[in-house]
């Protein structure tokens, strides 16, 4: 399966990208970084300590740096300025290179190049996706699959009533789901079906590698976001449509009718979730309900453990 991710890293954009590369089923075309868990330089700076580390293969561009409409929020208040964090040891060195195009021309040129072959995994604020969407208006019909992690059928996280990708540019958000091609949405409701607690952490420290000690701090940072709130375990986001691309049949996805809420006072950026019946005409999305979150957790957590093994 060919793939371009598009990215906000972000730790579960890490496992996500790293789980990728671990897994045979996938080719991976590109990577385009876009602002969102924190501002462009940050999340890039991230992207190319992730590359470094891991010696990932494919292209790394830098995307766009703030959302089409409203000012700039990232998610630097829960993740730290770094926009991960860690219990240990830290990502240092980035020499991977970025690639001198932008990453949302490369995302355009790639999926033009491949016509009918390329999934689109989005798993950050869409204002990349959006915006090659834009300037190329024949490119949703090029694709095999749009995929994203993002959105919710049950409340938000960010706010009461929006996820973080949609809430930090619910305007291209909006576009996405109006681009004519159902997108398969990952929102918190399945991701919170996959859950990583202290005993991944361990899974991947044992694997005993540099490259495993650096991951797992991370790993155990990113828990430590729940246990700080009193929760042993923390859901795992940016991976969960990256487990469902591969296996499918531990998930369940219903179409339904996804609107970006724009202009609520208190529920700017909710993803209003129609799933009724009469809604099924006007469905432009697969929505993801439910997740056979331990085994497909477990099928990751072999791949990434033989990865950071290599
Ligand atoms: O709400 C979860 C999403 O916000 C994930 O993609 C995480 O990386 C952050 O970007
Ligand atoms: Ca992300």
């Amino acid at each position: 399966m060919d793939l371009w991710f598009d990215t906000d890293p972000g730790f579960d954009d890490w496992m996500a990208w790293l789980l990728i590369e671990a897994c045979p089923d996938f080719r991976l075309h590109g990577v385009s970084v876009v602002a969102g868990n924190a501002p462009l330089p940050r999340v890039l700076e991230n992207a190319r300590r992730i590359k470094t580390l891991h010696g990932l293969a494919a292209p790394l561009h830098a995307g766009c740096d703030r959302p089409l409409a409203q000012a700039q929020v990232t998610a630097q208040n829960v993740l730290g300025a770094h926009g991960m964090a860690t219990t240990g040891r830290h990502l240092v060195a980035d020499e991977a290179a970025l690639m001198p195009q932008h990453g949302v021309q490369a995302m355009i040129d790639c999926i033009r190049a491949h016509p009918g072959q390329i999934t689109l995994l989005a798993v950050g604020p869409l204002t990349n996706v959006a915006t090659a969407f834009a300037l190329a208006p024949d490119l949703p019909a090029l694709l095999k699959d749009l995929v994203i992690m993002g959105g919710s059928t049950v409340g938000g996280n960010a706010t009461a009533a929006a996820e973080f990708n949609i809430h930090a540019d619910p305007e291209a958000a909006a576009r996405v789901f109006a681009c004519g091609r159902s997108v398969a949405m990952f929102g918190l409701n399945v991701c919170r079906q996959v859950v990583v607690d202290a005993s991944h952490v361990a899974r991947a420290r044992g694997a005993g590698s540099n490259a495993s000690l650096v991951f797992s701090d991370y790993l155990d940072g990113y828990v430590d976001i729940a246990r700080q709130r009193g929760r042993p375990f923390q859901s795992v986001y940016d991976p969960t449509p990256v487990m469902w691309l591969a296996r499918p049949e531990l998930f369940e996805l219903q179409p339904g009718r996804v609107d970006i809420e724009l202009a609520g006072q208190h529920t700017r950026g909710m993803t209003v979730c129609d799933l009724r019946g009469p809604a099924l005409p006007r469905a432009n999305a697969r929505v993801a309900l439910k997740a056979q979150g331990e085994e497909a957790l477990d099928w990751a957590m072999t791949l990434i453990e033989a990865r950071l093994k290599a």
